[in-house]
Parts: C-alpha cells; sequence; structure tokens
C-alpha cells in the first residue's frame, strides 16, 4: 500500500518448469512462477495497481476477466506487453463482492497463452461478511479447472487452435494438478470455481449425488443459497459453492459427459477428504446478498448477435480497427445472442448482466444471478439484459467474444465503445 492508499500487486509473465504428473517436469507458463499465478484479493473501495511484467519471449496482454473498469486497463488485444516491457493498469474496485480471474488476451494467441498456463484468479472480497466461509485456503478454496492433453513426457500438447473446438483435454487438472486432493477440517467449504479451460464445458456433481448449494455466479452472490445436484460451466463461467461434509467421510468431485459438443467424457476432479474431526462452521445464511435486478427499462435498445460456424459474429471476423457497437454510458439493453450451429458461449467485457432467457425459458434459479458470460447451447438464442458502466472511451474498444478461445482466436469476437 502506498501513500496514496494504492495497493499494488506485481505480476511476471514467465516461462519456467513445473510437473503436471509427478517426476515430469516440463514446460509451463505462469505468473509469478512456472504455472498459473497467485490469487490477487482487493475490495470493493480499494484503488488497486497492477505492474504487469512480461518475460515471455513474445507480446502478450493481461484482461481482467469480470472487473468493470475503464476501457484502457482492461487488458484486451488493444493493451498489448511487449516482451521486456511493464503494464502498469490501475483503478478502483467498484463493484460487489466476485470471484473474477485474469488471463492474457493478445488477439490470436489466447488459446496458446492460457493453454501453457496463464491464468489466475482475483477476488473481489466483502467488507460486510454474508456469513460464508471466508478463510482462504482454509475453507475458502479457489478451484481453476483446467483439462489438457499430455504427451508421452507430461507435457500439454495438441494446437489449441485445430479442429471445431481446439483442445479438448483427457487429462483433468483442479489448479494446474491432476489427479489432486484436498484435505478440508471444516463442516462447511465454499469453493470458488473457474472454468479455465480452453473449449470444455463441466457438469459438475459429486459421486455420491449429494446436494450442495450454489451462493454466487460470475459477478457476485445470488440474493440466497440455492440447493442443487449439479452444476455446469462453460469456459470463462464461475460459480461458488457451499458444500457440507462429515467428519472423516471422502467423496469426488467429478464432471460427467453431456450432449453439448464440448463436454465429452466422464472424469474425476478432486479427492476431497475430511479430517476425522471437523471444526464447526456457522449455518449457511438464508440471504446472501441484494443484487439490484437489471431491469430492462421500456423501449430499451435490443442488439442481435448470430453465432455462424466458429469465426464470425453477425458474418463478421474480428477486426481490431473497426468499432461494431456504440452504446451510452450507463445504458441497460438487451442483448439477444443466437447460436445456429454447435456449442459456443458469450461474453461480455465491462458490464454486468442477467439471463433473460434461453429460448424463451428463464434460466435455472442457480444461474439467476449477475454474470458476464453465458452458454448458448447449439441452436438457441439467448437473451441478457446488460447493465453497462460510465467509463467513457470512444477511442478504446470493449470486447464481446464466445470464450471458446480457439473461436475467440480466430475471429468470433466483436469490439464496442461506451460514449
Ligand atoms: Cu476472459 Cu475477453 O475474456
Ligand atoms: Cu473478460
Ligand atoms: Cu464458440
Amino acid at each position: 500500500v502506498d501513500k496514496d492508499g494504492t495497493r499494488t500487486f506485481a505480476l511476471t509473465m514467465q516461462r519456467g518448469r513445473s510437473e503436471i504428473l509427478p517426476g515430469r517436469p516440463v514446460e509451463t507458463w505462469g505468473f509469478n512462477g512456472p504455472h498459473l499465478g497467485p490469487t490477487i484479493r482487493a475490495a470493493r473501495g480499494d484503488k488497486v495497481r497492477v505492474t504487469v511484467a512480461n518475460r515471455l519471449d513474445e507480446a502478450s496482454t493481461v484482461h481482467w476477466h469480470g472487473m468493470r473498469l475503464p476501457a484502457r486497463m482492461d487488458g484486451g488485444p488493444h493493451q498489448t506487453i511487449a516482451p521486456g516491457a511493464t503494464w502498469s493498469p490501475h483503478w478502483t474496485i467498484d463493484q460487489p463482492a466476485a470471484t473474477s480471474w485474469y488471463h492474457p488476451h493478445p488477439h490470436g494467441a489466447t488459446a496458446r497463452h492460457v493453454y501453457r498456463g496463464l491464468a489466475g484468479m482475483f477476488i473481489i472480497d466483502d467488507r460486510t461478511a454474508p456469513g460464508l466461509p471466508a478463510a482462504y485456503g482454509v475453507d475458502d478454496i479457489p478451484l481453476i479447472l483446467q483439462d489438457k492433453n499430455l504427451a508421452e513426457d507430461g507435457s500439454p500438447s495438441g494446437d489449441p487452435l485445430t479442429g471445431t473446438f481446439g483442445i479438448l483435454g483427457d487429462h483433468m487438472l483442479v489448479n494446474g494438478v491432476h489427479a489432486p486432493f484436498l484435505n478440508v477440517r471444516t463442516e462447511r467449504v465454499r469453493f470458488r470455481v473457474l472454468n479455465g479451460s480452453n473449449a470444455r464445458m463441466y457438469h459438475l456433481t459429486f459421486a455420491d449425488g449429494r446436494t450442495f448449494h450454489v451462493v454466487g455466479n460470475d459477478a457476485g452472490l445470488l440474493p440466497a443459497p440455492v440447493p442443487v445436484d449439479e452444476v455446469s460451466l462453460t469456459p470463462g463461467e464461475r460459480v461458488e459453492v457451499v458444500v457440507t461434509f462429515t467428519a472423516g467421510e471422502q467423496v469426488l468431485l467429478r464432471t460427467r459427459s453431456g450432449s453439448d459438443d464440448i463436454d465429452e467424457g466422464d472424469f474425476d476432479l478432486l479427492k476431497i477428504v475430511a479430517a476425522p474431526r471437523l471444526a464447526a462452521s456457522p449455518g449457511l445464511p438464508d440471504r446472501l446478498a441484494e443484487p439490484a435486478p437489471i431491469v430492462v427499462p421500456p423501449g430499451a435498445r435490443v442488439r442481435r448477435f448470430r453465432l455462424n460456424g466458429h469465426d464470425a459474429i453477425n458474418g463478421k471476423e474480428m477486426d481490431m480497427s473497426r468499432i461494431d457497437e456504440v452504446v451510452p454510458a450507463g445504458a441497460t439493453e438487451i442483448w439477444e445472442i443466437e447460436n445456429t450451429v454447435y456449442a459456443h458461449n458469450f461474453h461480455i467485457h465491462e458490464v454486468a448482466f442477467q439471463v433473460l432467457d434461453v429460448d424463451g425459458e428463464k434460466p435455472p434459479a442457480y444461474a439467476s444471478g449477475h454474470k458476464d458470460t453465458v452458454y448458448v447451447p447449439p441452436k438457441s438464442t439467448v437473451r441478457v439484459a446488460v447493465r453497462f458502466g460510465r467509463f467513457t472511451d470512444p477511442a478504446t474498444p470493449y470486447m464481446y467474444h464466445c470464450h471458446i478461445l480457439r473461436h475467440e482466436d480466430s475471429g468470433m469476437m466483436g469490439q464496442f465503445v461506451i460514449v
């Protein structure tokens, strides 16, 4: 923390060696270490600055996915950091507590940079405790889910820009580790789950089918915990869940195959071992937060986006020099995303949105909170109510795109400015 109260964080993008499979060190990329990056934590009202040093031998960027900030600080494809250079964005955190994250966003190379291992969490803490488990690393645990294809020597292999979806790996990693386990010592644990995969969709369940509670979506807490026995998560999405354990038990977190093109295979993700005695946790609160519903005013602008194939939106490939949409500051709009083909999803920088409907049907209760990324199933139409911020900059665009990185890189991305 410096004189004017700014909290400064330092990230260095670097190559290194780590063991995805035990005993087989391979090249991976990370922030401040060989693989993934540190969790950054700050709270609403904090002034933050991140100095991002690029020690790779190619240009990259770092995007704050889920963060509401001026376009110049966003870390999209225009905020390039040359090899050897440092970029120091700064902003004031002014949004509800949430699990957001950061990852590279260089146009055409995001899939490769993320697949190599560049990603980390950025947690926006609560100033007022909603009564959820909040001891980081003890009963508040980040889970970054990623899948890789591993070569003989244990290194991530394959070209993330081939095929319809790029990489759909056959090895599941949690926080960079294959076949991990976690010892828990409290009755209840909050997991902040991030799908940091290039393309894979997860349907998360426990092997014993137990009920757990979803307490938050991408952009913050839900009004109340929602009981579920499964949650689905596409790339870029986050969910916060609270799970209750019994002393001495072992339980497996898994993902099952579905029929959504990007969810092939049943895999174990994480073995959880509960200690023989568990510290008591407070009960799950009845009420969590009061996220103001995003109300669409009468006559609100409706914008339509058509996803067809894998490299364009509304028939146009991403062009760094073309502004596709101009949005007035503070606007609330309906964005209607039509998918005429196989699985896609849709992420919008800077905003919070609420899913209105998927083919006319309301989303499940667990996905009804504020979000920034949404699944758009094959041959379906999703409508979201989007609230835009007030950082105007007619010259610097924010992005919207499919978060299947193979699609994003090949041009399924557009640019908007707020004026
Ligand atoms: Cu997670 Cu435009 O990105
Ligand atoms: Cu983003
Ligand atoms: Cu896509």
